[in-house]
């Protein structure tokens, strides 16, 4: 049985806090809130409860998992050879949604690097991750609290609809406010790669580190078309909702007009169509269910409801998605990746 605890997002209840704590403690897996999604949790130094977080999620084993701490001071516990730019970019970006690849000690089990030779590590900017995490007394393994290959989950009852039964506990501390994951960067060489786009964007890096580099497996949407991604979980098809996912990009004046005949030309076939739309006023007829992300001007919107709103489509039980493509400004590149790597047809207008 998976038990349910309800807490406050800034000031969590402290025992509720401590029995999670001691749950991961004696090998339980813990699903908790984070500023970016909800996280699976468990001890990061047991290797048998964190082989426990592959079986619940279903999870390949050779895509390691990032390792939360309470705080940038604990990251010489797992990590070694942490270069000043590393230094520099924790104390601007920690805690928050930036995850760094540094080189590991071989103090974690394989089942966490999946046997590589560095460590992903990141501290989460949310009080209950915190909390939980300084309770545990030891860091914390987690990837995201959603079966492999589907959307992320970014509230207590999206863990739940996933995993109900096969985790330990959930904590509800409400829903997770980035709503897309962190930036997972690679600080290993002169010039840091970001390897999965995140809440921190590109320039954030660069004003820091002066340059960034962006892995070429970033922005292509399957493995066939990537040449060897250098993080493991890119190379899977990912964030992908039950339904297939057409997307629409390109020219930002035409994606709404041919979103509208795509998604009729679907309707008038017979299929219940669902719409993930950015554009105002588009025309649609027929059975089309039309969801609106919000304004293209503020990705940080678009970020926050993308999950919940492919998540929603699957409840809704639609045959066909069709969603509308960004700019990869800011936050937009998260977006588009995540929207890229669930598509089953790109459309570029
Ligand atoms: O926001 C987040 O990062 C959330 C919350 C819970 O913290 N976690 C998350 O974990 O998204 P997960 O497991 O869904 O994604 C971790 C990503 C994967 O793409 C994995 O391949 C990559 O980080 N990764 C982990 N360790 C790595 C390593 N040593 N080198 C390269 N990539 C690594
Ligand atoms: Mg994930």
């Amino acid at each position: 049985m998976t038990m349910y605890w309800k807490v406050d997002a800034k000031w969590p209840d402290l025992q509720i806090i401590r029995r999670a704590g001691f749950t991961l403690l004696r090998g339980g897996l813990v699903a908790f809130p984070t500023e970016t999604v909800y996280g699976l949790g468990a001890n990061a130094m047991d290797g048998e409860a964190v082989s426990c977080i592959f079986a619940a999620k279903g999870r390949p084993v050779d895509n390691p998992l990032i390792v939360h701490l309470e705080d940038m001071h604990k990251v010489d516990t797992v990590a070694a050879g942490i270069s000043p730019l590393a230094t520099a970019l924790m104390q601007k970006f920690w805690p928050g949604p930036l995850t760094l690849v540094l080189p590991g000690t071989g103090v974690l089990p394989g089942e966490v690097t999946a046997g590589l030779d560095t460590v992903a590590v990141r501290v989460p900017n949310h009080a209950v991750a915190l909390g939980l995490i300084k309770a545990a007394g030891v860091p914390v393994a987690a990837p995201s609290a959603n079966t492999s290959g589907s959307p992320s989950p970014t509230t207590a009852g999206h863990v739940l609809a996933d995993l109900d039964g096969k985790i330990d506990a959930v904590l509800d501390g409400g829903p997770a406010g980035v709503g897309v994951e962190s930036t997972v960067l690679d600080v290993t060489g002169k010039i840091p790669v970001i390897l999965r786009p995140g809440g921190v964007t590109p320039s954030q890096i660069k004003a820091i580190a002066g340059a960034v580099e962006l892995d070429p497996a970033v922005m292509v949407s399957t493995v066939h078309e990537a040449d060897r991604p250098r993080s493991p979980g890119m190379k899977y098809r990912h964030y992908a909702p039950g339904a297939p996912l057409v997307l629409v990009e390109g020219d930002e004046d035409k994606t709404g007009g041919m979103l509208a005949e795509i998604a009729t030309d679907y309707a008038h076939s017979g299929r219940r169509v669902g719409v993930l739309a950015v554009t105002e006023d588009i025309n649609l007829n027929g059975n089309v269910q039309l969801l609106k992300l919000g304004c293209k001007s503020d990705p940080g919107t678009l970020a926050a409801n993308l999950y919940s709103a492919l998540r929603d489509f699957d409840r809704r039980g639609v045959d066909v998605i069709v969603a509308e493509g960004i700019s990869t400004q800011g936050l937009g590149l998260a977006v588009m990746n995540r929207l890229r790597r669930a598509a089953d047809r790109i459309i570029v207008v």
